[in-house]
């Protein structure tokens, strides 16, 4: 029998697995595809300068924790696997393209500057000298120094073979439901009925998480899924397009391209309230190629290689939600919305403090799974972030919430 149960095997399942196993626990991870959800589709930033969204403040010390958490994340995994996971501490420069772009990332970064956030405003040439492939048209730039990448893939890749070698138990079932008695929950049921049983349970199943049976309402947590479509372009020659992580602003419209070192380029992304649809449209297909080539015209020059859309898990205020629920022996790990590659570190740290009776780190505390926020019906549907993406008031938001 398993000391701990981890439903879903996405990047913050098996961060929080290889952790909790390396903390000497016997630990199982549940999932018919581990590694296959919203973490494949991931672009990879770590992004708290860049992605600093209006009136989420709070959640501001959480992110850059975070992000300070992967240098040493992603050394220990490549220590253990010999895994290149692709950690670059290149930085990210956002611009803007017309002039009430750059009027709105002048904006931002007064913000940004507001609270104490490491970052540094150039001019349009200067934001060339750093990426000579951008656009002439680019008027301002803002550099964040501090904001990196990663190889979800790779970090995915590096994780199964973690998880491996510290004896976590990869179960391909698909969970069914949450089995608790009158007082805690007692393990899960999987699809073909069989009870595993645990007296620790940990649900980190994405945009899933609310969905599975037996969850009592009061621990049931309400994430949703916002649709993200991504593509991949690349160099024929295999040469890197970008140095750095490249945001823009275009037309109102954000966009971000993240260079991969084998000249794989990704761009993205939607989003769109569309429940569980993953659908790759020609229409988002088009704005980010319209976008992306506004500020990186030669990227007209590269083979599409990929498109793909993945569900980001979204609470009712965007923040995740981690630590115990209201039903003893239950601890939720989800709603991670854009920040999962981000996150998944120190939410794997939390989780292991915390099944181990210890005290997470208090940066934590803001992704309280009971904070009354999260009090809130599943279907309900929030107003997307208003932050560099709705400031902006995206078109890409289609379908939006009612
Ligand atoms: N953090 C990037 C995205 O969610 O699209």
């Amino acid at each position: 029998m398993a000391d701990v149960l981890m439903v879903g095997g996405g990047l913050i399942g098996l961060a929080s697995a290889w952790q909790t196993a390396r903390a000497g626990l016997a630990v199982t991870v549940i999932d018919p595809d581990p590694g296959g959800g919203a973490s494949r589709v991931a672009a990879g930033m770590l992004a708290p300068v860049t992605e600093v969204v209006y009136g989420e403040q709070d959640r501001v010390a959480l992110n850059i924790a975070a992000a300070r958490r992967w240098p040493a994340f992603a050394a220990e995994l490549e220590r253990a696997t010999g895994i290149d996971v692709g950690y670059r501490p290149t930085g990210t420069l956002l611009v803007g393209f017309d002039q009430d772009d750059a009027a709105a990332v002048a904006d931002l970064y007064a913000f940004q500057k507001e609270l104490g956030l490491e970052v540094q405003r150039v001019t349009g040439v200067d934001a060339r000298t750093q990426e000579p492939m951008l656009s002439p048209r680019v008027r301002i730039g803002l550099i964040a120094g501090e904001d990196h990448r990663v190889e979800p893939r790779a970090v995915l890749r590096a994780l199964i073979r973690a998880c491996t070698d510290a004896g976590v138990e990869l179960d391909r079932s698909r969970v069914a439901s949450i089995e608790h008695d009158d007082e805690r929950v007692v393990g899960v049921r999987t699809e073909d009925g069989e009870v595993r049983r645990a007296d620790r349970v940990v649900l980190t199943a994405g945009a899933w998480s609310g969905t599975i049976d037996g969850l009592p309402d009061d621990a049931r947590p309400p994430v949703r899924p916002l649709k993200g479509q991504v593509l991949h372009l690349r160099d024929p020659g295999g040469r890197p397009v970008l140095h750095t992580t490249v945001r823009g602003l275009v037309r109102h419209r954000s966009i971000y391209l993240v260079p991969r070192d084998d000249g794989r380029l990704v761009v993205g992304a939607s989003q769109e309230e569309r429940g569980f649809d993953t659908t790759v449209t020609a229409g988002a297909t088009r704005e980010l190629l319209d976008d992306a080539a506004a500020i990186v015209p030669g990227i007209d020059e590269l083979e599409l290689t990929e498109t793909i859309a993945g569900l980001r898990p979204t609470t009712p205020d965007n923040a995740p939600a981690i630590g115990w629920s209201r039903l003893p022996g239950l601890m939720i790990a989800t709603g991670h919305h854009r920040n999962g590659v981000l996150l998944a570190p120190i939410t794997a740290d939390a989780v292991t403090a915390l099944v181990n009776g210890k005290d997470p780190d208090p940066v934590i505390a803001v992704a309280d799974p009971n904070r009354p926020a999260l009090a809130t019906r599943s279907d309900q549907r929030t107003v997307p972030s208003p932050g560099l993406d709705a400031l902006i008031s995206s078109n890409r938001n289609t379908g939006g919430p009612p």
